[in-house]
């Protein structure tokens, strides 16, 4: 009867309280009685479904956990290409199932996410929920740490997305959230946000900028005319694409061989984009003193790779201009693009869009500098056995020596498609 009572008066959880805590205590295995047996089997039917219960209650908060990082995750991406060398994050501030406050890290420099968050509240923040997209800093950078802030905000739970693999924070931040007494969760949706910042996880740790491979070619594989001609290979939508790409990018790369044949000027045309830095590898810098590249200096930073090839009074020259040449000293006489990665990655150039041509991206690939590729597809068949491809230099003997790359996805970019994979490190 009391069993019944307590089911009917407060479920199956309630029940299964009352009756592990002695209120209603179970007859023992042995007893046979008739209430000994209806007990025990209320208090295992009991139990079990107080875990389904607690697993559903898991899956409940894993799900709104992950909905509220999501909307985190959106806010920092619109950070995009204004954060470098820092991280894109979002910060959410959740309480009683309403979202109270929210931010993101606008550009670097800048208040971090979790204090435009804070900033941005409509109400009291203390005891609430902080969803933040990546771990919070625990060190005195531009701006004091975030972890400190949360703190002193009395915030009662913070869920982050992916830790932060700088070395200064990893790790340290979660902890010193923790030992304040705050309820930590981490790992939700870390891959969308450690993917989101690729750019940033890579720098962080190898001080080398991320490098994106960018071509486009025809159906039948090829990236210009056997006279050169490659304008426009691709469609408009997908050259407006590549200004996204720019736009995000801290430098753009090519070989001297793009600015003898196209003259770019290598610049973001989308209204108020940002131009990249321009890097043209040059080993005996035959770049033109009037090319494009040239002639806009005082807007968009240009530097040029060379070596001991160069001719000196022109190095002096391009240098009186503005632009800044690196002469590397290599026995092959040809730039070394590794050093060259090491140099730019010192100079703060976190992400590298490298548009070619086929000479230089054979050689980026070689030196294993690429990280992700943008291959455009166009509707389009070129033909000519002296028509470039893609990829030039030597190439390879044998398969098992193939560069691989792993995630690819497809994309339609007006009458184009856009394949993007990562290079598959061994
Ligand atoms: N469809 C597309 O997406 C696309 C994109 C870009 C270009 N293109 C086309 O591609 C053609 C140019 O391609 P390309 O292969 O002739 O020239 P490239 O790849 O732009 O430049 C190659 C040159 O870069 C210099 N270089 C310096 N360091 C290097 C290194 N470590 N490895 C390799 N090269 C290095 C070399 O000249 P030095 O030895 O003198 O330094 C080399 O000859 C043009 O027709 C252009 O229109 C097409």
């Amino acid at each position: 009867m009391f069993a019944t009572y307590a089911l009917v008066s407060y479920g199956i959880q309630g029940f299964l309280i009352v009756a592990t805590q002695g209120v209603l205590t179970p007859s023992g295995p042995e007893d046979s009685s008739s209430d000994g047996f209806l007990l025990r089997h209320l208090v295992a039917y009991a139990r079990r479904n107080l875990d389904e219960d607690v697993t559903m209650n898991d899956t409940y908060t894993r799900k709104m956990d992950e909905d509220y990082m999501r909307h985190a995750l959106q806010l920092a991406a619109q950070g995009r290409g204004r954060t470098a060398p820092n991280p894109m994050v979002g910060a959410v501030i959740v309480n009683n199932g309403r979202i109270i406050g929210k931010g993101y890290h606008e550009r670097c420099g800048e208040a971090h996410a979790e204090v435009n968050a804070f900033r941005n509240a409509t109400e009291d923040v203390e005891g609430a929920c902080m969803y933040v997209t990546l771990e919070p800093c625990s060190h005195e950078g531009r701006t004091p740490p975030c972890a400190d802030r949360i703190i002193a905000e009395k915030i009662s739970r913070v869920v982050i997305g992916a830790t932060d693999p700088n070395p200064l924070v990893s790790g340290t931040g979660i902890a010193r959230l923790r030992s304040a007494g705050i309820d930590v969760v981490t790992g939700v949706l870390a891959d969308e946000s450690t993917l989101l910042n690729e750019v940033f996880m890579k720098y962080i740790l190898e001080k080398e900028p991320f490098v994106t491979l960018k071509l486009a070619m025809s159906l039948d594989g090829k990236i210009a005319t056997s006279t050169g001609e490659s304008q426009w290979i691709s469609c408009e939508a997908s050259r407006y694409r590549v200004h996204e790409l720019r736009d995000m990018s801290t430098g753009i790369l090519v070989g001297v061989g793009t600015v003898l044949a196209d003259d770019p000027q290598l610049t973001c045309r989308i209204p108020g984009g940002a131009n990249p830095v321009r890097i043209v590898a040059d080993s005996a810098l035959r770049t033109p003193e009037d090319a494009r590249i040239l002639h806009t200096l005082d807007e968009t930073p240009t530097i040029i790779a060379t070596t001991q090839r160069a001719d000196a009074r022109k190095v002096d020259r391009i240098r009186e201009r503005g632009a800044q040449v690196i002469v590397f000293d290599d026995p092959d006489g040809r730039v070394p693009l590794k050093a060259l990665m090491r140099q730019l990655g010192s100079q703060g150039i976190d992400s590298i869009l490298a548009e070619g041509g086929s000479t230089l991206a054979a050689s980026l690939l070689a030196e294993e500098c690429v990280d992700k590729v943008h291959w455009f597809i166009a509707p389009m068949l070129i033909g000519g056995e002296d028509a470039k491809t893609p990829l030039g230099g030597r190439g390879i003997e044998r398969l098992a020596d193939a560069v691989r790359l792993t995630r690819m996805t497809t994309d339609s970019v007006g009458e184009d498609i856009l394949l993007t994979g990562y290079i598959e490190r061994g």
